[in-house]
């Protein structure tokens, strides 16, 4: 028999919007003003990474060390040019299908969350006007444990007031999809299988997707 799946768990960066590009951006400023090397491939490192993560591991590149306070002015620095950024962020940077997926998914009867490590999910949503397709919000303001923690997950399911093996969730991110199977989640990659090869199934994107592709792929996969 099929597994009954009822909670769908997003992460934002990467499998909603391509905000990857304007924290790229931020990062480069701030990397220049250090004088550290600061490349796209670097970049890659960052995605599902927390902000004072993704510092560390360019002080790291750059083979650097700061005190807590000047990292944390550091991160204040990249997030007050990232927010610059967002403000123009515009509603057709939503990733294609998106809407279509999730307004399907949820008139069949599925709940839907929000997982994402950024402190700034709320603003992203509003700007991208999709704030109301979700039926509980988690972000970095709710949770202290960084993915590949599953704390984001786990407490996503139970707003949702379900189990975690009801939940499937969508990540671009290799520390997402860690986070999902430590939280006894199902994973669906959105990229590519070279970059996330532990993920039960990758798609390139949600466009031209229904639920029940994603659960008839699933249950292929042996889920
Ligand atoms: C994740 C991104 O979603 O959020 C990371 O993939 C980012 O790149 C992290 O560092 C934290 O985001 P923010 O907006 O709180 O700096
Ligand atoms: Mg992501």
């Amino acid at each position: 028999m099929n597994k009954q799946w009822n909670g769908l768990l997003f992460d934002l960066d990467g499998v909603l919007v391509d905000t990857a590009k304007y924290h790229f951006l931020a990062w480069k400023q701030l990397a220049d003003r250090l004088g550290i090397p600061f490349t796209l491939k670097d970049n890659e490192r960052l995605k599902g990474v927390s902000r004072m993560a993704s510092f560390e591991i360019i002080l790291e590149i750059g083979g650097r060390s700061m005190t807590q306070e000047e990292k944390e002015a550091c991160c204040a620095e990249k997030n007050a040019i990232y927010v610059e950024y967002l403000k123009k962020l515009r509603e057709d940077e939503l990733f294609p299908g998106v809407r279509d997926f999730m307004e399907d998914a949820r008139k069949k009867g599925y709940k839907t969350a929000l997982g994402s490590a950024s402190k700034n999910s709320m603003m992203i949503l509003e700007r991208l006007g999709i704030t109301d397709l979700f039926d509980a919000i988690i972000d970095g303001t709710k949770v202290s444990a960084a993915k590949p923690d599953p704390e984001v997950f786990t407490a996503g399911a139970r707003e949702l007031g379900l189990r975690n093996e009801e939940c499937i969730v969508f990540e671009d991110a290799v520390a997402g999809v860690e986070a999902a199977h430590r939280g006894g989640m199902a994973a669906v990659g959105i990229g590519t299988r070279e970059a996330l090869p532990k993920a039960e199934i990758v798609i390139p994107g949600l466009n031209g997707y229904h639920i029940e592709d994603i659960t008839r792929l699933l249950a292929e996969s042996g889920v």
